[in-house]
C-alpha cells in the first residue's frame, strides 16, 4: 500500500497569474468557492500566515488549518496549528492521505517542487494585483481534467477548473 502523503495545490489565478490584491482575492467568484469548499472539506490545509489574515470568519470549517508563521504564538489556538517551516507542516499531516496547499504566494513556490496534483482555477479577466502565483513549468505537470465554465449572473468572469498531475 502507497502510504506517501500526497501533496496538493489549490489556487485560483488570472491568465496572467494574478492570484491576490491589497490582502484579498482580486475578484467575487461564487463557483470557485463552492468549488473550493467541495474539494478541501474533510481534508487539511496549509496556508501561508497572510492567507489566514484574509479569511473573513477565521480557521476555514470542516477542515484542519495548519498556518505557516515564522512567529508562533504562545499556547494553544482556537481552530488551527501553526508550523514554522512547510517541512514542519508536512509532518504535522503524516497521518493524512491527501494535503492542500492553499496559498499564497511564497508557500505556492515552495511548495511547486514537492506537489504531486494542481488544482487551479483559471479566471479569464484581467485585474489589479500585487500577489502572483510562481511559474508554472507545463514540462512538468500534464492537464488530467478540464471544465469550462462561461461567465453567468452570479459568476461576472468565464472560468476553468483544471486538475494538472506531475509527469513522473
Ligand atoms: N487566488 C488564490 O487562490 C489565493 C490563495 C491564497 C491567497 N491568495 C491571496 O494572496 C495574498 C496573500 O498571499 P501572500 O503571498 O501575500 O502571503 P502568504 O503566503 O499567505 O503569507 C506569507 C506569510 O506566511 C508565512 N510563511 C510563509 N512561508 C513560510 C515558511 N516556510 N515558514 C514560516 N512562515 C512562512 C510568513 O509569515 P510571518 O510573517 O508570520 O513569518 C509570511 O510572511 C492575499 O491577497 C490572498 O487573498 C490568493
Amino acid at each position: 500500500m502507497d502510504n506517501k502523503l500526497k501533496v496538493s495545490i489549490v489556487a485560483a489565478l488570472a491568465d496572467d497569474y494574478a492570484i491576490g490584491y491589497k490582502g484579498k482575492l482580486p475578484w467575487n467568484l461564487p463557483a470557485d468557492m463552492k468549488h473550493f469548499k467541495a474539494l478541501t472539506t474533510g481534508g487539511t490545509v496549509i496556508m501561508g500566515k497572510r492567507t489566514f489574515e484574509s479569511l473573513p470568519n477565521g480557521p476555514l470549517p470542516n477542515r484542519t488549518n495548519i498556518v505557516l508563521s515564522s512567529m508562533i504564538s504562545e499556547g494553544v489556538n482556537e481552530g488551527y496549528f501553526e508550523a514554522n517551516s512547510l517541512e514542519d507542516a508536512l509532518e504535522l499531516c503524516s497521518n493524512a492521505k491527501e494535503v492542500f496547499v492553499i496559498g499564497g504566494s511564497a508557500v505556492y513556490k515552495q511548495s511547486a517542487d514537492i506537489a504531486d496534483t494542481m488544482y487551479l482555477t483559471w479566471v479569464h479577466g484581467k485585474f489589479k494585483a500585487d500577489t502572483y502565483f510562481p511559474e508554472i513549468d507545463f514540462n512538468v505537470w500534464k492537464e488530467v481534467s478540464r471544465t469550462d465554465h462561461p461567465a453567468d449572473e452570479k459568476n461576472e468572469y468565464p472560468h476553468s477548473f483544471v486538475v494538472y498531475e506531475r509527469i513522473k
